[in-house]
């Protein structure tokens, strides 16, 4: 996209031009802090007093504690104390909810509660200690004797008996286990041409690079002080609060940096309520920071999906009928259904429509959202069928999106917001050259290698979650904005910075924005790509107040060039107002500040939760090509080349969004060639919990990735225009390299990761 037409609608006041606002590709704010290690992970706060856990886990799966021994723990040298269920009062049962004032905890069983084993590697006990070597020497002298019970690990959802989970809030509104549009079967029946398959994808892991951990702290009037990694802090304050029977106002959470999140730290989860109980147990100030291992059993992961998708589809490909059934793993401790079916029942026109989302008891932990939750199984399945039923019809895949394609919501019946996916399909077509394709499977070839190309489209609902912030004009110039957002290295401190910068006419450079800290004002977490959308309309908004506010000063003042001014006559920018039709008739903020004595000058912004704005569905789509290169000997895949084209509305930065972009490709192409989590079938615990054993895409694996954006500011959406695009590049790309693989070999792989042994 360009520069210039990226500020045409959003850009500083009144055609003046700042080099820093929405639409300049601004540097990270915060990257010279990251990359110099100034900037304070979780861990890396410096508390005085400190102490240390280690937790100890079950090596079993089901059963029961038959016996816990922790006197040689207890006595072991710099041993502060040892809490299991033993000595400390169960946690209360949580509620489960996701919803946008009460929190977000899928774990609803938190450990300690009593003798009863859920999963493996559930924290049985936490040894408190003054060094963290000496913590962790002592949780290995804790004795347990368990009472074994085979556990109930293998997912296989035609045997089992499975069962529909609780409607649950996927963000703003409610999602209902069954959904149904039309007549189903009856449009199948009618159909004349009918693709039925099924398709699977494993248990995946986060794996950010920054391991969980918190720090907690109680004052002597039993106020609470966590440090933790979350993408939330006001969720994680709500749901931590509940968890440990305090008022909320008695909770303070900080985070100001995350370390990459993808959904595992949207919530609250064990470890950080263990700590706060050592804390209190032991009366000082306990660090826990979990192992890579241990974030592999109580953190959440991406459920196991079977999938069974049925279309029935016209000769001229036009669809009649969808039939889409999920089902994911259930657990005892929570219940997050994987809600693949969601993108089916918007993405295409159908008139006829049945999904259903069911779930299978495992033990295992609970799972949660991760990278594109829904969207990412999801769109696997319904756009690998679509590619299947493109080869059936002898129709190119692009072709039949285009004679399916939504004019407005299928399921709602509402218009878009805004949606150029036509633009997406057909910029992403030329500039990847996909008119010379042949369409016939295993027809193109470079030596050896069979060469596959294949698209999909991308989907995601950014959602709008309630936001406020709070803007400082100062007596130097300078405008500090805040709000209790997280930035988990997408950009929402740079991005932020400039949509104040822009409403406050001042250079980013003069801006801070800061964030992470439950003392700001309330944001809800950063998920489901929430940021831009409700975060920034709030910044906005309070930035915009701040300015007023001094404008309206100035323009009571007799001794200001702006007296008698009203807001609408006058401009903002470098730090000064002025007249619009007098533009050297102006004043610094500076000077006004100085002439009323005043420090600052505060305003405040706030959005409510917005599902539909002004009755309209919003939806971020694009459409993901692939290349491929096959080895038909060996069974190798390798990635040639990726490129994605979006419709995210307006582009606040188009270096953190491509970047964003990029991200999402990644961890597409890992879904799609690399990531699974084994699970040991008769322990029950994962296999190989560590990042030799779990295989995420490096260098090697990431071919040149090309990420565009359609510079289409959405009307409707909020006052930037911006959809926000965090989890949207996730999406398709699994599909789109399947389908890449089928067109190179002619072999359907309908079970991630697609892998060497699977294509020979
Ligand atoms: Mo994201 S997986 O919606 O935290």
């Amino acid at each position: 996209m360009s520069l210039e037409t990226g500020r045409r609608r959003f850009g500083s006041t009144d055609g003046a031009i700042a080099l820093t606002g929405v639409g300049a590709p601004l540097d990270r704010v915060e990257g010279r802090f990251k990359v110099t290690g100034s900037a304070t992970y979780t861990a890396e706060h410096q508390i005085t007093g400190l102490t240390h856990a280690a937790l100890v886990e079950s090596t079993i799966a089901r059963g029961r504690i038959a016996r816990l021994d922790v006197s040689a723990a207890e006595a072991a040298p710099g041993v502060i104390g040892v809490i299991s269920h033993l000595n400390t009062p169960p946690m209360p049962r949580m509620r489960g909810l996701l919803t946008t004032g009460e929190g977000f905890a899928l774990q609803t069983v938190m450990p300690l509660e009593d003798d009863i084993i859920h999963h493996a590697g559930q924290p049985i006990a936490v040894v408190v200690a003054d060094t963290l070597e000496r913590a962790q020497h002592a949780a290995h002298l804790v004795q347990v004797e368990y009472e074994v019970q085979p556990p109930r690990v293998e997912f296989a959802p035609q045997s089992n008996q499975t069962y529909p989970p609780q409607p649950f809030f996927g963000g703003i509104a409610r999602i209902a286990p069954d959904y149904t549009r039309g007549d189903a079967a009856r449009g199948l029946a009618d159909a004349s041409i009918r693709v039925e398959h099924t398709y699977t994808t494993p248990i995946e892991h986060h794996n950010p690079i920054e391991p969980h951990a918190a720090i907690a702290r109680w004052d002597a009037r039993g106020s609470l002080t966590v440090y933790d990694t979350t993408q939330g802090v006001h969720s994680t304050r709500e749901v931590l609060a509940e968890a440990l029977g305090l008022d909320s106002d008695k909770v303070r959470v900080i985070c100001p940096f995350v370390g990459g999140g993808f959904g595992s730290k949207a919530g609250l989860w064990p470890y950080t309520a263990l700590a706060a109980i050592c804390a209190r147990h032991v009366g000082r100030p306990v660090k826990l920071v979990l192992t890579r291992a241990q974030m592999y059993t109580s953190t959440g992961y991406r459920s196991q999906t079977l999938q069974n998708v049925h279309v029935g589809a016209g000769r001229d490909g036009t669809l009649n009928a969808i039939v889409h059934h999920s089902t994911s793993i259930g657990s005892s401790v929570g219940e997050f259904p994987e809600p693949a079916t969601e993108v089916t029942k918007v993405l295409y026109a159908c008139p006829n429509l049945e999904t259903s989302l069911r779930l299978v008891r495992l033990d295992l932990g609970v799972p949660t959202a991760m990278r594109a939750p829904g969207e990412a199984t999801g769109s696997f399945a319904l756009e690998s069928v679509l590619d299947e039923l493109a080869h059936e019809l002898q129709l190119d895949p692009i072709e039949l999106r285009l004679r399916n394609y939504a004019e407005t919501d299928p399921d709602s019946g509402l218009p878009w917001s805004s949606k150029v996916l036509r633009e997406c399909y057909q910029q992403g077509a030329e500039r990847f050259g996909w008119a010379h394709r042949n369409p016939r499977p295993g027809s193109m070839r470079d030596g050896q290698w069979l060469v596959g190309w294949g698209m999909a489209t991308a989907s995601y609902p950014t959602l709008g979650l309630p936001a406020q912030a709070t803007a400082a004009i100062q007596a130097d110039g300078r405008a500090v904005v805040r709000s209790g957002t997280a930035d988990l290295g997408t950009g929402q401190y740079t991005v932020m910075t400039q949509v104040a910068s822009d409403a406050l006419g001042l250079p980013a450079e003069r801006v801070r924005f800061e964030l992470g800290d439950t003392d700001f004002p309330f944001a809800f977490l950063a998920g489901g790509s929430s940021g831009v959308r409700s975060v920034g309309p709030a910044v906005r908004l309070a930035a915009e107040a701040a300015r007023a506010k001094v404008q309206a000063l100035a323009a009571g003042d007799e001794d200001s060039p702006l007296a008698g001014y009203g807001p609408e006559a006058v401009g903002a920018e470098g730090g000064e107002l002025f007249v619009k039709h007098v533009p050297e008739q102006r004043e610094s903020y500076t000077a006004i500040l100085a002439r009323h004595g005043l420090q600052e000058v505060t305003g405040d912004g706030s959005v409510d939760a917005v599902n539909m704005p002004n009755g309209h569905r919003v939806h971020a789509f694009g459409a993901q090509f692939v290349e491929v290169r096959v080895d038909p000997d060996l069974g190798l895949v390798r990635l040639k080349r990726v490129l994605g084209v979006f419709d995210i509305g307006t582009v606040l930065n188009p270096k953190t969004a491509r970047s964003q972009a990029i991200g999402g490709i990644v961890f597409g192409i890992g879904m799609a060639l690399l990531e699974r989590t084994a699970i040991h079938p008769t322990l029950g615990a994962v296999a190989s919990p560590n990042l030799a054993g779990y295989l995420l895409p490096v260098n090697a694996d990431v071919p040149a990735i090309d990420a565009y954006f359609v510079d289409a500011p959405d009307p409707y959406v909020n006052s930037l225009g911006a959809k926000g695009v965090g989890e949207l590049g996730v999406t398709g790309v699994a599909a789109a390299i399947a389908n890449a693989v089928y067109h190179a070999t002619g072999k359907r792989i309908r079970d991630l990761p697609i892998t060497t042994e699977k294509l020979l």
